[in-house]
């Protein structure tokens, strides 16, 4: 964050990065500069503690910068949380220096002196070292970015130069807020949201001075570059949790609501028809799709290839983004690729995108965010249109991609002729009964959960299992379980049960095998035989169907309701966030916000 402004800065900086916090961090601090001079206050862990750092010794001054980090090189402490200082210049900064290490035997030697372990520290020790060397502020901060290589979002402050603020782009987002006779930057619309809601964004090599009268920006060679001045008019904040005890809580009620708005915009709810998607992917034409996404939006990246390969006959080629990009993949130029991120900011996701986008394939991004560096270099935007989600583990927005997912496979089938007329109004009246089973479950469900969670609260290890989309949904649940609990949790396909992990099994192993009746519900049922035999605690979630025909001596079983298969990901997504969650509350961890982890993860 930064602000140039008229009045005090410093609280206003605080809660612009409290409106950040989602992302995840674990350290913060803010600089001010006031009556020439520089100063700090930085503080290990949340915000409050810098806050109260603040109230013991406050900082005036109408100009500053501020910062919550997300450590990647040294530890969360105060000496390497932001901002850093050196000879009179202030850095904060999202990114990895990749050659820092390079840059920083070169000022040692030099005799610079570092007072942390971080890779920003090299950025103010080389400012600085060009203002020693005679460079104005402007000349250094272009010499200083010409040796930066990696990626980074820049915003510094010269001791000397009250009156502004520089910024610089390449990687992590970086928006410049244009107010009343002030002006402010920040990461995102989100943090900019109270002070103003005209935004330039900058662009990948981008950088900008910037005064309480405006911006000037520049591009990587130094040209002055026209930016648009956009004006983005609902970027609401959801600072309420409502009578929900955390936002991840809050956002597993929303799902029927949000679900059914995403999915107002792909099917149309009175005719049962799919919406037309966008004319810049033909699905009809394409031989093939490409994938690519991390953590929770690859696991409905999978269950995507699922649908598409089914209903439109489309292979899929999907991968982890952060293997995707360097794979070397062989891909056609006739393709197309999708590439899923709830933030749309992500960096191998965004990465990918550009692979894809220099083999020539037509880009498609499913993304919550449409003002987001992934939404803008696409062909066709496919939002999702959850809404912003600020627990960092994913809930409405993986169902969320799901409906769309789902939405676009039956498009695509249509498109291509696999699916046909009565099929594809078959396919979207289930989705479109989609939020009201979603709510009906969300009503039932909890004191079940609840109880389980406490019996899962206590154990160290737990195995998800599942076939067809339920496999990637036993990964989700696992992901889910491990990083808001920090319990052990691992998903498999049921049937690769046998090849390894039916070692583990034992009478302190839950194994959770969701299971909804469908084509593959007599092979899961022979593969939890197998746990049974081996004296393992089954807990099946399933339908009132599977719950009728398992016959199986389980130690407990969620009952859905029966639905059809098209949306059984989404209904069965919900008791495995629930117990994620409750188990996690019973655990009296961080829920919304992790230990180590973040919300949008902008560095490889
Ligand atoms: C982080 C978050 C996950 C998220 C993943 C991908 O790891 O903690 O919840 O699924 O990033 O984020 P994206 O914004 O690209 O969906």
């Amino acid at each position: 964050m930064g602000i140039v402004g008229q009045q005090p800065v410093s609280e206003r900086l605080v809660d612009a990065l409290k409106r950040l916090e989602y992302r995840g961090y674990d350290s913060a601090g803010v600089a001010t500069i006031d009556g020439g001079a520089l100063d700090r206050r930085r503080a290990e862990g949340k915000i409050v503690n810098l806050e109260a750092r603040l109230r013991e010794q406050p900082l005036a001054g109408a100009i500053g910068i501020g910062h919550t980090r997300w450590a990647t090189h040294g530890a969360p402490t105060e000496r390497n949380a932001h901002p850093h200082f050196t000879d009179g210049v202030a850095v904060v900064h999202n990114g990895i220096i990749e050659n820092f290490a390079e840059l920083k035997d070169e000022l040692s030697e030099a005799g610079a002196e570092f007072e942390s372990e971080t890779d920003t520290e090299a950025v103010a020790q080389l400012l600085a070292r060009f203002r020693r060397d005679g460079f104005g502020r402007r000349e250094a901060m272009f010499a200083t970015l010409r040796r930066l290589k990696g990626a980074y979002a820049l915003a510094v402050l010269y001791e000397d130069d009250p009156f502004t603020i520089m910024a610089a782009r390449n990687g992590p987002p970086l928006a410049i807020g244009h107010g009343e006779g002030e002006m402010f930057l920040g990461s995102d619309a989100i943090a900019l949201a109270p002070f103003t809601n005209e935004i330039t964004y900058l662009v990948d090599g981008d950088w900008a001075i910037i005064d309480k009268t405006g911006a000037q920006i520049f591009d990587i060679d130094g040209n002055v570059a026209a930016r648009p001045r956009e004006v983005f008019a609902n970027v609401a904040f959801p600072v309420d949790k409502g009578n929900h005890r955390h936002f991840m809580e809050k956002e597993i009620y929303e799902q029927p609501e949000v679900i059914s708005h995403a999915l107002s915009h792909y099917i149309n709810f009175v005719d049962h028809r799919v919406l037309p998607v966008s004319d810049a992917i033909d699905f009809a034409k394409v031989p093939s799709l490409a994938i690519s996404a991390c953590g929770t939006a690859y696991l409905a990246g999978l269950i995507g290839k699922y649908w598409f390969e089914r209903y439109a006959r489309l292979p899929v080629e999907i991968d982890v983004a952060s293997e995707f990009r360097y794979r070397e993949i062989p891909l056609s130029p006739q393709s197309a690729a999708l590439f899923i991120s709830q933030s749309g900011e992500t960096a191998d996701t965004l990465a990918s995108l550009r692979y894809c986008k220099e083999h020539g394939l037509k880009i498609g991004a499913v993304v919550n965010t449409r003002e987001s560096t992934i939404a803008r270099e696409s062909d066709a935007v496919f939002p999702i249109l959850a809404g912003p989600e600020i627990g960092v583990a994913s809930t409405k927005a993986f169902t969320c991609q799901l409906a769309v997912l789902a939405a676009l496979a039956v498009a695509a089938g249509r498109a291509r002729g696999t699916v046909s007329e009565q099929e594809e109004q078959a396919l979207v009246r289930s989705l479109a009964e989609m939020p009201r089973l979603m709510g009906q479950v969300l009503n039932s469900i909890q004191p079940k959960i609840e109880f389980l969670s406490r019996e899962l609260s206590k154990c160290r290890d737990v195995l998800y299992l599942g076939r067809g989309t339920s496999f990637p949904l036993a990964m989700e649940g696992a992901l889910k379980l491990k990083e808001i609990s920090y319990i052990h949790a691992e998903g498999y396909a049921a049937g690769e049960l046998k090849h390894g992990p039916i070692a583990l099994i034992d009478e302190n192993m839950p194994v959770i095998v969701i299971a909804p009746h469908d084509r593959f519900f007599d092979k899961t049922v022979s593969n939890m035989q197998e746990v049974a035999a081996r004296g393992g605690r089954i807990i099946l979630i399933t339908d009132g169907k599977g719950a009728a025909a398992s016959k199986l001596d389980t130690m407990h079983t969620i009952v859905l309701p029966n639905v059809d298969e098209i949306i059984a990901p989404m209904i069965f997504s919900l008791p495995v966030q629930l117990l994620a969650y409750h188990t996690a509350v019973f655990m009296g961890t961080d829920v919304d916000q992790p230990r180590n982890l973040a919300k949008s993860v902008t560095v490889e």
